[in-house]
């Protein structure tokens, strides 16, 4: 009966409506509009051999399976599979690999991705470059004939370097080399990588699709039928699965993805601005603005430029005073939730990098990172400032 109030999405749905409503449909039970948490480990079957598509809690879930499809429609994807955290679903694309291949990572990729190709899949014979992707003449150099896949972070932590993800897709592709996107950062309001020819996509959805710290997990969507069937095979072999409390609120936060991004690009860019005109900051990373070195690629690949800035104050003094003097700012790791967050990437996020790494990629003791949240601009900027004033 209730079916005759289904939402059916056009196939030409825009992306707001494609956020709020892909990959579900009332509960067929209650008709209830939002899908259940279906905490259940098993499903009762009706005959021998004779079930509704669930088997058993780590195979099949219904709500991990609407949060599956809505994002999979989210990123322009033909399906997806949701893991227990970001790193693990880094993993499940590490599965993708067999001992003898190589792979070029983005040279200042989130510290947890090379810890695990550094310390963990290199002990299955797997090699890793790692090469600054926004040179794509040096990421064709670091290709060998074992080559299979090119890690991409774009903008990446805490510098906010780009990568043309066109350009990277179509060498990759010339080299029959996989493109996977670490999308974390950007979020798909701001760029959808399949759209350039990424071949894979993943996700933290502990940070802007779920959107309110209050959840860890990942996700990867993919384009091709072989790396999808092999994702489902190695989601239940290994069975760091999300659950399903956790797949209900990301798709939660996933409806309004598009409102709550539109208020972060505009934060971001307006605390960008309010911190270039500052006397006591030295320098502004922040795609958005004329002065960041690929402003012109961040305008073609980029819908606003994203929540995350980061500046730099000249010394590890002036960081610490500015840490340690926000109110409204809080001092965290982790980025993408709604309220407003304040690091100091040489001594939180990127701590295990060793010292002449972070000095290479431009992470100074005197570089602090935001991520905007969706407060009022002018108390970000009265809190900013009162810090400021402080040094
Ligand atoms: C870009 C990026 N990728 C992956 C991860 C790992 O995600 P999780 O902490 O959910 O395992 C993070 C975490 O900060 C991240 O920033």
């Amino acid at each position: 009966m209730y079916r005759s109030w289904i939402v059916k999405l056009n196939s030409n749905a825009r992306f707001s409506t494609i956020c709020l409503h892909a990959g579900q449909e009332p509960d067929p039970a209650t008709g209830a509009i939002i899908t259940p948490i279906y905490q259940t480990s098993t499903y009762v079957q009706e005959a021998l051999g004779q079930h509704k598509g669930f088997e058993y809690g780590r195979t099949q879930n219904p709500t991990r399976l609407a949060l599956e499809r809505n994002i999979a429609a989210i990123e322009g994807g033909k399906g997806a599979f949701a893991f227990a955290s970001g790193m693990a679903a880094i993993g499940a694309i590490g599965t993708l690999l067999k001992a003898g291949d190589h792979v070029v990572v983005s040279d200042n990729t989130y510290g947890g991705t090379f810890r695990l190709f550094d310390k963990v899949l290199t002990r299955y014979q797997l090699a890793f470059s790692y090469v600054d992707t926004s040179d794509l003449a040096a990421v064709e150099r670091a290709f060998t004939p074992s080559t299979r896949m090119l890690f991409v972070e774009t903008p990446t932590n805490p510098i906010m370097r780009l990568t043309d993800l066109k350009a990277a897709a179509d060498l990759a592709h010339r080299h029959d080399v996989r493109l996977v996107v670490d999308n974390t950062f950007a979020s798909p309001y701001v760029q959808r990588p399949i759209d350039f020819g990424a071949d894979l996509v993943t996700h933290s959805t502990t940070k802007y699709l779920n959107g309110h710290s209050d959840s860890v997990g990942g996700i990867v969507i993919g384009v091709r039928d072989d790396d999808l069937e092999w994702l489902k095979f190695v989601q239940n072999a290994e069975g760091a699965i999300l659950g399903p409390f956790d797949s209900w609120l990301v798709l939660r936060g996933t409806k309004t993805l598009p409102l709550r991004m539109q208020q972060h690009n505009s934060n971001g860019l307006a605390l960008a601005e309010f911190l270039s005109a500052h006397r006591r900051v030295k320098r502004v990373y922040y795609p958005g603005l004329p002065s960041h070195p690929q402003h012109d690629l961040a305008k073609r690949q980029m819908r606003g430029f994203g929540g995350m800035l980061a500046f730099e104050l000249g010394s590890l003094e002036a960081a610490r005073t500015v840490l340690n003097s926000v109110r409204l700012h809080a001092l965290a790791e982790s980025l993408g939730g709604v309220e407003t967050l304040i690091s100091h990437p040489a001594t939180m996020t990127h701590a295990s990098v060793p010292a002449d790494r972070r000095a290479a990629l431009g992470i100074t003791d005197g570089l602090v990172r935001i991520s905007a949240g969706v407060e009022d601009i002018d108390d970000l900027k009265e809190d900013l400032s009162q810090a400021l004033d402080k040094i």
